[in-house]
């Protein structure tokens, strides 16, 4: 077991040799206190395959700055999605999907939020979607929980409490100043389309934020009584037509959300949700308290939302009519949980192509040596 329990020098050491982008954490983990556990936790983590390898096709932009591309370089296409051991099976999928469906799945930039406290440590979680996807370019930030954990309210659903789905709200510090573009996606999705086509959406006038529109939703029903009935928040949105819109697929334009500071108004509605209760959901009213009625519209294809029932039951769903580029499994039901349990809805079908799980190779000698820990783990004991 005392491998595991890595100093912070041997850290650095197993970062500069298996991970050429070196992470993008910002503190050092924190060590794990118990070996037992750290082994139990790589156990489970080990089980992914490794995916196929995507090349970029004819005409996709070159590195501007020479052979290595940085996070700064303008042919880019930035993607952030939340990294978490409860949902890790999903965002691996997610990865896999948008690599597999993009013109140019090398020019993509993948930045996951993890948590500070998850029971997969930040470490783990990169080396694992380094062992998945070898070539892959990416950071692993760290979300420091207690930014955000004094705003969080009791909502319908355990799930939508967690700290990390408000990670959205603060990209704009987040991610490198740089970014300039992000597409936030959620975890429980898949592409099944070119991620070029939602990269390049314009948003139009001084819009911050792109998102397909729901404007035939009753847009009463996301706000309490308590909100409507009071004098002034109602007035929030005069002059505007707020449609519901779901915050899982967003193209956010960062410098307009850091210069118009979007992340504190967002705030401002959470803490007013601390002293008067005036929604039910997690963090998705308070972007349509400041967002509402102010979205570019993007075509529906790139939310087909709803996929894991309502908040409570999580019955099956069927596709809204029209064409698909992006399936998403909101709500209570996920596709993963559903096919393990051999009680899959019929559209999780279309989301099993994407998993790279594989619960029986936890076993593969192949698989530990991938992640660094096979034969060659004696090497590290000894500089402990
Ligand atoms: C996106 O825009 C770039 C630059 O304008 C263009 O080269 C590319 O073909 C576009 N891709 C798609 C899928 O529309
Ligand atoms: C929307 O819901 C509210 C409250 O549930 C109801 O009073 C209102 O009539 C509904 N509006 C429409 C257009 O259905
Ligand atoms: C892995 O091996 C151990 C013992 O060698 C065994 O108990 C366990 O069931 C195996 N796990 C899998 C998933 O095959």
């Amino acid at each position: 077991m005392a491998h595991f329990r890595l100093s912070t020098g041997v850290l650095f050491l197993l970062c500069f040799l298996f991970l050429p982008f070196c992470l993008g954490i910002r503190s050092f983990p924190r060590l794990m206190a118990d070996g037992t556990g750290a082994e139990m936790e790589l156990n489970h983590l080990l089980r992914y395959s490794e995916a196929p390898e995507y090349r970029n096709g004819d005409g996709c932009r070159a590195p501007v700055s020479g052979e290595f591309r940085t996070v700064c370089d303008p042919s880019i296409v930035h993607i952030a999605m939340t990294l978490d051991s409860e949902y890790l099976r999903g965002s691996i999928a997610a990865v896999h999907s948008v690599l597999k469906h993009a013109s140019c799945p090398e020019n993509i930039f993948f930045h996951f939020i993890a948590g500070e406290f998850d029971s997969a440590s930040p470490r783990v979680l990169s080396r694992l979607v380094r062992s998945t996807f070898p070539s892959l370019s990416f950071k692993v930030h760290i979300f420091r929980e207690d930014a955000v954990i004094n705003l969080i309210s009791t909502s319908i659903r355990q799930a939508l409490e967690n700290p990390l789905n408000y990670a959205r709200n603060y990209l704009g510090e987040i991610l490198d100043a740089c970014v300039e573009r992000v597409i936030y996606l959620d975890s429980d999705l898949v592409l099944v389309d070119d991620v070029y086509k939602l990269w390049n959406i314009t948003l139009s006038g001084a819009r911050v934020i792109g998102a397909p529109e729901y404007c035939h939703a009753n847009f009463t029903n996301y706000f309490t009584r308590s909100f409507w009935s009071d004098p002034d928040l109602p007035r929030v949105f005069a002059g505007r037509s707020p449609c519901y819109f779901n915050t899982g697929v967003m193209v956010m334009d960062l410098v307009r959300w850091r210069e118009g500071n979007y992340r504190r108004k967002v705030e401002n509605w959470m803490e007013v949700q601390k002293r008067r209760r005036i929604y039910e959901l997690g963090s998705l009213p308070p972007f349509l308290l400041v967002f509402g009625g102010d979205v570019e519209p993007i075509d529906h294809r790139w939310n087909q939302h709803g996929l894991g029932g309502d908040n409570l039951r999580g019955s099956c769903r069927p596709l809204h009519p029209g064409p698909v580029s992006l399936l998403h499994w909101s709500g209570k039901g996920k596709p993963w949980v559903r096919l393990d349990e051999k009680k899959p809805c019929p559209l999780d079908d279309l989301w099993e192509p994407y998993d790279l799980f594989n619960g029986k190779m936890a076993n593969d000698s192949r698989q530990q040596n991938r992640m660094g820990f096979g034969s060659s783990s004696s090497a590290f004991i000894s500089w402990l």
